[in-house]
Formats: structure tokens, C-alpha cells, sequence
């Protein structure tokens, strides 16, 4: 018999839909959207601009609360949650990257990646050595003690990568991560995030950069506030093989034919 894997699902969201009221008139940002994201996945959200991939990323980051369906965490309901709860749930699960880095200009890298922690109550020696730890992870001892203004595009977002695994997430969430980025830093964050993958980390990336979404395991494609259809590309490789096997037995069917009319 087969063995299948199970890999525990760390977060889903079920019938989730968003509405945006403004005044007279509103916007259904996500219609009906129902996804799964197992343990050490790397999924890769794209979609045309407007298509609701923030919207969505944020309601799976707990960021925006959806108008109607509900969002697990590790198995736990979190939609009849009030904020305070919420908000905790947030800072020991989720860990959150965005496109314009929202690091605290006051604060040293070293300080900015210590901030979650404050919040968990971790102490002040235990949050530096691991602050130095991640930020050793991300590339940046160098620079343990500039201020963000001091710092390239690049090594703003890794920092920001780095403040999102204080806390040791159960999933991370980017959008548009490279999006503020010339093409080499944006290559040198992927790679950061397709080592933090092969460590065992869970990641969903938003991005409307083909290129970058094939970083990712899996495509979850969105089109006006639906999910249009999802490629594993494992099973595109899949397809891929089948189409060129299915082609050289064609060939070798040719061959034999032309083989058999010569011998005649
Ligand atoms: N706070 C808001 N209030 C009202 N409408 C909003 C709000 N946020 C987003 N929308 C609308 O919801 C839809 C989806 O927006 P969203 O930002 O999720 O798209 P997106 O796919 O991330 O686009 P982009 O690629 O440009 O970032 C858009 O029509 C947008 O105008
Ligand atoms: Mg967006």
C-alpha cells in the first residue's frame, strides 16, 4: 500500500469573503475564497492588481477581518475572537513581511528585530541573543547597529524578514516582499526564502511577478477576488513529462511505421 504524508494543516480559511463599504457604494475584495496551507508549504499568490491578493494575504494574517467565513490558526477558530486575543495570535503565529519594509526608523536592526518579542514578554538578554541569531540567518551581523535610513532597499527587507522569525512563526506572510526592490536584491530575498523553506519554514508570498512565483512549490492564481486556479509544480513538472513521453511514443510509432513500409 501507498503511504501518504499527512502534513498538519497550520492555516486555512473557509468561505472567507471580504466587503469593502464606502459610503453609498462597496467592493467584494475576496468572493467565497476556501484554501488550506499545510506545514513547510511555499505557496505563491498571484494575480493582476485589484484582484484582491492583499485583501486576502491580510485576512490570512489576521490583519482584516473577513465579512463572512472563518480563519483557523493551527487548528484554532479565531473568527469569534475578540481584537485583544487576536492580536496575540497574530504575534506568536504570524510573521509578516511587506512590500515597504515598515521598520521602525528609531530603532537599531538590532532593536527593530527584538520588538515582537517585547510583547511575548520574552527577557531582554534571551531577545538579544536571539535577535543576533536571526539576523546571523538573514545575512546582516554586519549590520547589527544601523538604523534602517542607513541600510539598502534589500537589506531593509531582510530585516524585516528577520523581525518576522522573532517569534518563531507558525506560517510567514509577504506581499509584494520584492515589490520596492531592484532585481538583485528581490533575487537575494527569494533566496532568503527559499532557505528559510528548506529549513522547514511555511511560507505564502503575494507577488505579480511570474519569475518570483516559481520560487514557490505552489501558484494560487487570483482573479477578481476568487482563486482562478491553483499549480503545484510538482504536478506541472508532471504534466510536463507526461506531454514528452506521450510525444516520443508518437516518434517511436512514426519510426517503427517508416521502419516496416522500408522493409516491405
Ligand atoms: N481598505 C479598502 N477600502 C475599500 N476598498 C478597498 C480597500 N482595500 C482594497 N480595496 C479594494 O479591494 C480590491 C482588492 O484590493 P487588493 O489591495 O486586495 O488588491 P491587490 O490584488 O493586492 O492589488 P495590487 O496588486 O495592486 O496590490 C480593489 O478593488 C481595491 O480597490
Ligand atoms: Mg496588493
Amino acid at each position: 500500500m501507498e503511504m501518504v504524508k499527512l502534513r498538519r494543516i497550520v492555516l486555512e480559511l473557509k468561505n472567507v469573503s471580504k466587503r469593502y463599504l464606502m459610503g453609498e457604494t462597496y467592493v467584494d475584495a475576496i468572493k467565497d475564497v476556501s484554501l488550506r496551507v499545510h506545514e513547510n508549504e511555499f505557496i505563491s499568490i498571484i494575480g493582476p492588481s485589484g484582484s484582491g491578493k492583499s485583501t486576502l494575504l491580510s485576512i490570512m494574517g489576521l490583519l482584516t477581518q473577513p465579512t463572512h467565513g472563518a480563519v483557523f490558526i493551527d487548528g484554532i477558530n479565531v473568527s469569534n475572537m475578540n481584537k485583544d486575543k487576536i492580536a496575540e495570535i497574530r504575534g506568536k503565529k504570524i510573521g509578516f513581511v511587506f512590500q515597504s519594509f515598515n521598520l521602525i526608523p528609531s530603532l537599531t536592526v538590532l532593536e527593530n528585530v527584538t520588538v515582537p518579542m517585547m510583547f511575548l514578554g520574552v527577557n531582554r538578554r534571551e531577545r538579544e541573543e536571539r535577535a543576533k541569531e536571526i539576523i546571523r540567518e538573514v545575512g546582516l551581523s554586519f549590520r547589527m547597529y544601523h538604523f534602517p535610513n542607513q541600510l539598502s532597499g534589500g537589506e531593509r527587507q531582510r530585516v524585516a524578514i528577520a523581525r518576522a522569525l522573532a517569534n518563531d512563526p507558525s506560517v510567514i506572510l509577504a506581499d509584494e516582499p520584492t515589490g520596492n526592490l531592484d532585481s538583485q536584491s528581490g533575487e537575494e530575498i527569494v533566496n532568503i526564502f527559499k532557505n528559510l523553506h528548506r529549513k522547514g519554514r511555511t511560507m505564502v508570498m503575494v507577488t505579480h511577478d511570474e519569475d518570483i512565483a516559481h520560487a514557490s512549490k505552489k501558484l494560487i492564481h487570483i482573479k477578481d477576488g476568487t482563486i482562478s486556479k491553483t499549480v503545484s509544480v510538482g504536478n506541472k513538472r508532471m504534466m510536463i513529462e507526461k506531454q514528452v513521453i506521450k510525444k516520443k511514443n508518437k516518434r517511436v510509432k512514426k519510426n517503427k511505421k517508416e521502419n516496416y513500409e522500408r522493409m516491405k
